[in-house]
C-alpha cells in the first residue's frame, strides 16, 4: 500500500498491517495506505474479509498531533472509515497497546473488535480541546447508551481490555496470538456473512433525566470548556438523528474546535509534558529506574513519596528520628492502601504487595541498600545539613541523595556532605501521590548520572519531571511568588481578597492565590520573610498585609482565619470585613487612596506578572526551555490547562505590544520590579 501500511494475504484473508513508529500516529500516509488497503479489499474477489493490526507496541495511539497545525491534509479519517463500511466484507480489528482517538474510531467501524490483554481504548480528544471527529460520538452511544458515552467522551476516559470487554466496546479478550485468532474470527464471519455494523444498531433508548444529569455532570467536570459542550451536543444528537446527519454534525463540530485557541493550548502542553524529561544536559546520560528507595521523614511530603514509590513498585525504607512520628507516618501509609481496597481502586492483594514492600525504621544503617534516598524532613537548612551528613555515612558510594526542599539553596545543602555530586533535588508537590509534576533540581555539583536517575525514578512513579537550575523557589514557587506578589500589590492599591480571587477563579485557575495561602498556612511565607528580611532592598516595594495577618493569629484555614474567615471545621473562605480593615490600615500607613479593579486587569496584570519572571528565569537559566515554565504552572499550580501557561499566551501577542504591556507593569509595580526580556520570552528555545 505504501511505507506505513501493507496488505499481507493469509489465505483469503487481507491482513492490513499499521506501521508508523512510535506509536502508529493515525499519519495522512497511515489514512492513505487504508484506504488503499480497503479499495483492494472491495475488488480483489479472492479476499472474503480483512483484520487491520498494528506493527509494533499498539494499534493507533491517536492522530498526528502535528497535523492539526497545518490545512486539512487528505484522506481525512471518515473516508477511511466509509471505506471499511463500505466495502462489504467483514473487517475485525485486532487491538493491542494503546487503540485511542480516531485508531478508537476506525475500530468502532470494524465489524468486529478483539482485544489483547493490556490494551487500553478510549475517546480522549476533549483533553486535547476536541471532540472525536470519525464518527466516535455516534458510534459509541449505539454500545453504551447515550449518558455513558457522554461520562466517557467528556472525561477522556481511558479503559483498559477487561473493563472495555464488560462495556461492550471490545467482543473479546484474546489471549493468545492476537493476529491468527483475528484471522480466523474475521474468516468465520465472512462465512456466516455477518457484518455487524454499528451504524446499523438503534442507540438505546434511556429517560431524557438521564441524559441531562450525565450532560450537567461533564460540564461540571469539564469545567464548562467549549470541547465539553461540544461533544455533548454531537453525541446527543445521535438519539434523534439519523447516523450520516449525526457524523456530519459531528465533523462539523470537529472542524471548528480543531482551529481554536485552546485546541492549540492543549496541543502545546501535551508537546511540552511529552519532552518535559528532556534536558540537554541529560543528552548521553541514561539511567535505570531506581529500584530502592529510602524516604527520611515521614510526614505529610514523606508519607506521600513513600506512597508514590510503593505505587511504582519500588521497595521502600520509611526513616525517622522520632518513632511516633514513625509509626504515625507507616499508619497513614497503610491506610491510605486500605482505603483504596475498600473504594474499590486497589485490590487486597495489591495493597498487600505495597505493604510487604514498605520498612518502617529508626535504624539508618539500612540506608546502606538504597539506590536513591530522599530527605523530606522539615523546611531548615541546618536540619538537612545534618540529615544529609548522617545520610552521608551509611548510604552506599554512588547512590543518589535528594532532598525534597521547597526552597532552600541545594548547593548548601550538598556542601555538607563528600560527595555533593550525587546530591540533587526532588521537588515533589503536595499530595505527592496525587500530584505529577516533580522539579529535578540541578545543583552546582550535580552529576549527569545523578540528574538522569532522579528523572528516571520521577518517570518510573508516572510523574512529570522538569529539570531545574538550582535558585530561589526553582521554577514553580519562583513565577508563582511573582504572581502572588501582584497580586497583594493590587490588594494594597483597592482590590478585595475576594475580587482578586473571583477573577482568577473565573479565568480558570483552580483556586484564588489567596485561598490558596489560607489553605496552605501563611506562617511558611511569613518565616521565610523573616529570614530574608535583613537582606531585602530597602527601597523595594513591600506589601505588609500579610505579615499584619500572621501577627493577629491570621495563619490561614487551619486558625479559622487568614484573608478571609472558615467557620469550625470548615475550608470555605467567606470575605471578613476586619480584613477589609486590616488592609485599608495598611493602605493608609502608605497614604495610599484605594482605587477600583475591573477583574480583567486583575487577570492581565496577574499573568504579566507571570510572564515576566518567566522571562528572568530563562535569562538566567533556571528553565532550560520555555515550555517547561508551562508544564510546571499548569501540573503544579492549578494554572488552566486550556491557557497553556504564561510561555503560550505570551506567545500569543506581538512582542511590541508585550514590551508595552510589561513596562506598563512595571510603573504599576514600582521600585524594585525587575524588567524580564521580551526577546527571552519569546524565542523558541
Ligand atoms: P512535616 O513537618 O509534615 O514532616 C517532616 C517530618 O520530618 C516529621 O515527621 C519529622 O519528625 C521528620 N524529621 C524532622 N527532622 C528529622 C531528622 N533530623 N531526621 C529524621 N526525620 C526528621 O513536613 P512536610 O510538609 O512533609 O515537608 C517536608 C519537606 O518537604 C520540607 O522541606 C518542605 O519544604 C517540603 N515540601 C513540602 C510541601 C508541602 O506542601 N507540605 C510541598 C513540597 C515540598
Amino acid at each position: 500500500m505504501n511505507a506505513r501500511v501493507r496488505l499481507e494475504r493469509d489465505g483469503d484473508i487481507a491482513v492490513v498491517v499499521i506501521d508508523n513508529p512510535p506509536v502508529n500516529a493515525g499519519s495522512a500516509a497511515v489514512r492513505g495506505g487504508l484506504l488503499d488497503a480497503m479499495e483492494t479489499l472491495r475488488r480483489d474477489h479472492t479476499l472474503r474479509g480483512a483484520v487491520l493490526i498494528g506493527a509494533g507496541p499498539g494499534f493507533i495511539a491517536g492522530a498526528d498531533l502535528r497535523e492539526f497545525d497545518t490545512p486539512l491534509q487528505e484522506p481525512q479519517l471518515p473516508a477511511v472509515i466509509a471505506a471499511v463500511e463500505g466495502c462489504g466484507k467483514p473487517v475485525v480489528a485486532a487491538l493491542h497497546g494503546a487503540a485511542l482517538g480516531g485508531g478508537f474510531e476506525l475500530a468502532l467501524a470494524c465489524d468486529a473488535r478483539m482485544a489483547a490483554p493490556g490494551t487500553v481504548v478510549g475517546l480522549p480528544e476533549v483533553s486535547l480541546g476536541v471532540i472525536p471527529g470519525a464518527g466516535g460520538t455516534q458510534r459509541l452511544p449505539r454500545i453504551v447508551g447515550i449518558p455513558r458515552a457522554i461520562g466517557m467522551i467528556c472525561g477522556a476516559q481511558r479503559m483498559p481490555a477487561a473493563a472495555a470487554l464488560d462495556a461492550g466496546l471490545v467482543d473479546a479478550i484474546e489471549p493468545g496470538d492476537l493476529r491468527t485468532a483475528a484471522v480466523a474470527h474475521a474468516r468465520a464471519m465472512a462465512l456466516a456473512g455477518d457484518r455487524p455494523r454499528l451504524r446499523d444498531r438503534p442507540v438505546p433508548q434511556v429517560e431524557t433525566a438521564a441524559v441531562a444529569h450525565a450532560a450537567e455532570a461533564a460540564l461540571k467536570a469539564g469545567r464548562g470548556r467549549p470541547a465539553v459542550q461540544a461533544a455533548i451536543d454531537a453525541i446527543s444528537a445521535a438519539a434523534h438523528l439519523p447516523i450520516d446527519e449525526g457524523l456530519a454534525a459531528e465533523r462539523t463540530l470537529f472542524e471548528r474546535l480543531r482551529v481554536s485557541r485552546e485546541a492549540a493550548a492543549l496541543r502545546h502542553l501535551f508537546f511540552a509534558e511529552r519532552d518535559s524529561a528532556r534536558h540537554p544536559s541529560l543528552d548521553g546520560t541514561s539511567a535505570r529506574a531506581p529500584q530502592r528507595v529510602a524516604v527520611v521523614g515521614a510526614g505529610t511530603m514523606g508519607c506521600g513519596i513513600a506512597i508514590t514509590a510503593l505505587d511504582a513498585g519500588c521497595d521502600v525504607l520509611l526513616l525517622e528520628q522520632d518513632g511516633a512520628a514513625l509509626d504515625r507516618g507507616a499508619s497513614r501509609i497503610r491506610e491510605h492502601h486500605a482505603s483504596r481496597v475498600r473504594s474499590g481502586r486497589l485490590s487486597a492483594a495489591d495493597a498487600a504487595g505495597r505493604d510487604a514492600r514498605l520498612h518502617a525504621s529508626l535504624d539508618w544503617a539500612a540506608l546502606g541498600e538504597a539506590d536513591v534516598v530522599i530527605e523530606a524532613v522539615f523546611e531548615e537548612l541546618a536540619v538537612k545539613q545534618q540529615v544529609f551528613r548522617r545520610v552521608e555515612t551509611q548510604a552506599r558510594p554512588g547512590a543518589v541523595l535528594a532532598s525534597n526542599t521547597s526552597y532552600l539553596d541545594l548547593d548548601a545543602i550538598a556542601s555538607a556532605t563528600r560527595r555533593p555530586q550525587d546530591v540533587i533535588g526532588l521537588h515533589f508537590f503536595s499530595p505527592a501521590q496525587v500530584m505529577r509534576l516533580v522539579e529535578v533540581v540541578r545543583g552546582r555539583a550535580s552529576s549527569p548520572g545523578a540528574l538522569a536517575t532522579g528523572v528516571a525514578l520521577a518517570r518510573r512513579m508516572n510523574k512529570l519531571p522538569v529539570v531545574t537550575g538550582n535558585a530561589f523557589g526553582f521554577i514553580g514557587n519562583r513565577v508563582f511568588s511573582a504572581y502572588r506578589r501582584q497580586c497583594e500589590f493590587m490588594l494594597e492599591e483597592g482590590a478585595s481578597p475576594l475580587q482578586v480571587d473571583t477573577a482568577l477563579q473565573d479565568f480558570g485557575f483552580a483556586m484564588g492565590p489567596f485561598a490558596v495561602a489560607d489553605l496552605s498556612g501563611l506562617d511558611i511565607a511569613w518565616r521565610m520573610r523573616q529570614a530574608q528580611a535583613a537582606t531585602r532592598d530597602p527601597a523595594a516595594r513591600y506589601v505588609h498585609i500579610a505579615d499584619r495577618l500572621c501577627e493577629a493569629g491570621r495563619l490561614g484555614c487551619k486558625a479559622g482565619a487568614g484573608y478571609y474567615r472558615y467557620a469550625e471545621g470548615t475550608h470555605t473562605p467567606q470575605a471578613d470585613p476586619d480584613v477589609q480593615a486590616l488592609i485599608a490600615q495598611c493602605r493608609a500607613d502608605k497614604g495610599l487612596a484605594p482605587r477600583s479593579f475591573t477583574n480583567d486587569e486583575i487577570v492581565r496584570r496577574a499573568m504579566l506578572a507571570m510572564m515576566n519572571e518567566t522571562a528572568l528565569l530563562l535569562a538566567d537559566g533556571v528553565a532550560r526551555r520555555p515550555a517547561d515554565i508551562d508544564v510546571v504552572l499548569a501540573n503544579g499550580y492549578g494554572f488552566p490547562r486550556w491557557e497553556g501557561g504564561p510561555v503560550f499566551l505570551a506567545r500569543q501577542r506581538v512582542a511590541a505590544a508585550l514590551r508595552d504591556d510589561l513596562d506598563w507593569l512595571a510603573r504599576c509595580s514600582g521600585p524594585g520590579f525587575v524588567l524580564g526580556d521580551v526577546g527571552r520570552l519569546l524565542a523558541e528555545n
